[in-house]
């Protein structure tokens, strides 16, 4: 979605931020500027130094940055590539002699007030005893672990506990399909999966083992599966030899571990993410260069502190779960606050009522749960106090300047800094982002670039812009925290991300900058949707419906959605002969549902009699996409379509969407 903006948007800068205390070495313009220019100048040593301070090396690397945009197509680039370590001496065992009895995760559960608390000596612990557990299963370093649970502790104990083992994790987001889960086992060749008997949120069981026994089905691949037990009133099927509690097998098991050493650039975990074509791919984030980027950004972002009550409200199963409730806040010797529910649940001021009994002092969200709580008026967030919150953060999606204005006046009171975090699965961390308090704010503006991070606009010759305008956002150089490559296919990595403009890495989104140099993202420019700052892919969504006897093609495109910020609207046409009635709608929703999962919905269903093809049968999207957003009268040269008629079926059909 396109932010509204007007043309002078203001700045906000905020002046009573205190700043003592932070770990974040960048509390003004001077010193922004300073470190992005030693990161432009001397990029190796740069992070060089940033690492040796921020991460613990069993051998500390002499070796910066390898390779180049161009490179990338020989084979990976390399951050510190002669340093060797484990994540997991960084997140947990160089905390024990400062932070032993800090806690290192809060966990609400899914019934308010329902909270457990893990110390970093706690947590430490649990993770050698699930490691342990792991060996004993078989899974073994360079191994793949496919985690498929809801918000509980375990879900990061499982994830450290494979790092631990320097076995590689790959975490399924738990709204996810049988088919999904089983695609993703298959494509790493996982041979542990570890799960829970029910995920919980809003009150419902999510029934996370009876899936993954459905994907795992005829797996002769996966030799154990782990389950931990989070509702024993609830009964779960166990398959003897492969399953085992996490109750038997983890508690049990010695709560020393020693950690098996890695190499910088050994992965650290996979995670699926949907592009324009194709399948979700498995991008690939090694050791040294991710953790080093997701303690510096989480630590400079948020302007960390010894004392936070550090909240990311995303899910595990996505990389913001990754980044920002695991690996950078427990790599900083944070508190970090995991949640099980749902914004809504039991009301709409379930955040606000978490903020004022955890103090929480760093809460991080997406602009949709945002523009859901705004529509709510400022009633549920007065009822709270909110005093502890002092930076704010949103992510996933552009944020409007209305929904950012509410956060910034109604919950953080005009007092806290807001940060629009830009960033990827691909790039691991932010990359452009207002750093808090530094940054001057515009509403609706992802600001400026990280250290780091050198952002080219590129117009639709293929061509480096200077100054304002508007173009393809790409990355100039490559950072310690971007995905190396993807799981088992290289080339597709080079191809999806090097070659639609050679020498630079391409984002797949759109931006503006303006006459500051402050960036605007614009949205996606491929074929990815974001809904609600979920990504998924057209083409996921069209091999679903086609895959239905009775719909001979199918289209996907988003639309601008108030809420959800996109919406999804399929074209579908039905095979000759097949009456498209309801018993078919609902044939074709269940069919996205299986395929992906729970949060792919389609929100318009139109059957139309054919789709708008050119002479050579090529699809025209960009018809489609028009109609969707409703401005049928801009859809330009239709001049090459095979039977324009068509077209105006289509318009007709979509004006019952209002
Ligand atoms: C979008 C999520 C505007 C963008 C961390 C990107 C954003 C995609 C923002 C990546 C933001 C993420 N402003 N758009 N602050 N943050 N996006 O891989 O389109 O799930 O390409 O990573 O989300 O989604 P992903």
């Amino acid at each position: 979605m396109t932010t509204a903006v007007d043309e002078r948007p203001d700045i906000i800068d905020v002046d009573d931020r205190v700043r003592e205390g932070s770990t974040s070495q960048i509390q003004d313009m001077p010193a922004y500027r300073e470190h992005w220019s030693r990161g432009e100048a001397d990029p190796s040593g740069y992070w060089l130094a940033q690492t040796k301070q921020r991460v613990h090396w069993r051998k500390a690397p002499t070796q910066g940055l390898e390779g180049d945009c161009w490179s990338v197509c020989d084979g990976p680039i390399t951050w510190f590539a002669d340093g060797e370590l484990n994540v997991t001496e960084s997140c947990l065992d160089r905390q024990l002699a400062k932070r032993g009895d800090k806690v290192a995760i809060v966990w609400e559960g899914d019934e308010p007030g329902d909270v457990r608390e893990l110390t970093y000596k706690e947590l430490h612990a649990e993770v050698c005893r699930c490691a342990n557990a792991l060996r004993e299963l078989g899974l073994k370093k360079g191994e793949r672990a496919i985690i498929y649970m809801g918000m509980v502790p375990e879900a990061a104990v499982a994830m450290l506990a494979c790092a631990r083992l320097g076995a590689v994790h790959s975490v399924v987001f738990g709204g996810f399909s049988a088919e999904a889960l089983r695609d993703r086992v298959r494509d790493c060749g996982a041979s542990v999966v570890i799960t829970q008997d029910v995920g919980k949120r809003g009150s419902k069981n999510i029934p996370l083992k009876a899936t993954t026994d459905q994907a795992l089905e005829g797996e002769a691949g996966v030799e154990a599966v782990l389950v931990y037990q989070r509702d024993a009133s609830v009964e779960v099927a166990m398959k003897a030899g492969r399953d085992h509690w996490w109750h038997e097998t983890v508690s049990p098991a010695s709560a020393e571990c020693e950690a098996v050493v890695c190499k910088a650039e050994d992965p650290l975990f996979v995670l699926y993410t949907s592009g324009s074509t194709g399948r979700p791919k498995g991008l690939v984030h090694t050791c040294g260069g991710y953790l080093t980027w997701t303690a510096y950004t989480h630590a400079v972002t948020f302007d960390l502190r010894e004392d936070d009550v550090y909240a990311c409200v995303a899910d595990i199963g996505w990389i913001t779960g990754h980044s920002y409730i695991v690996y950078g806040p427990l790599c900083n010797g944070a508190t970090s606050l995991m949640f099980e529910s749902v914004p809504t649940y039991p009301d709409v001021d379930r955040y606000w009522d978490m903020v004022a009994r955890h103090k929480i002092t760093i809460f991080y969200t997406a602009p949709t749960a945002i523009r859901v709580l705004a529509a709510q008026g400022p009633g549920p967030v007065r009822k709270h106090d909110l005093s502890s919150l002092r930076v704010l953060g949103t992510v996933g999606e552009p944020i409007d300047p209305v929904a950012w204005r509410w956060y910034y006046e109604v919950v953080g009171q005009e007092r806290c800094a807001v940060v629009d975090t830009w960033w990827q699965t691909e790039t691991g961390g932010h990359c452009i982002t207002p750093i808090a308090p530094a940054t001057p704010e515009k509403p609706g503006s992802a600001t400026l670039p990280m250290p780091g991070i050198m952002p080219v606009l590129v117009n639709e010759h293929g061509r480096p812009m200077v100054g304002p305008g508007e173009g393809r956002l790409c990355i100039a150089h490559p950072w310690p925290g971007m995905a190396r490559t993807v799981w088992g296919d290289h080339a597709r990595y080079v191809m999806t991300y090097f070659t639609t403009f050679p020498g630079f890495y391409f984002t797949g989104d759109g931006c503006r900058r303006d006459a500051d140099g402050y960036y605007w993202i614009t949205g996606r420019v491929d074929d990815v949707l974001n809904v609600s700052g979920h990504r998924m892919g057209t083409a996921e969504f069209e091999a679903a419906l086609i895959a239905i006897d009775e719909l001979a093609e199918a289209a996907v495109v988003g639309y601008p959605h108030a809420v959800k910020g996109q919406g999804v609207h399929a074209y579908v046409v039905a095979q000759p002969g097949v009456e498209a009635d309801d018993a078919l709608t609902a044939k074709a929703h269940e069919a996205v549902r299986g395929s992906i999962g729970a949060h792919a919905r389609i929100d318009r269903l139109q059957y139309v009699p054919g789709l708008p093809k050119t002479r050579s049968g090529k699809c025209m999207r960009r018809i489609l996409r028009k109609i969707a957003e409703g401005e049928p009268d801009k859809l330009g040269d239709v001049s090459t379509l095979a039977d324009p008629s068509v077209v105006d079926a289509i318009i007709e059909g979509a004006k019952s969407f209002g």
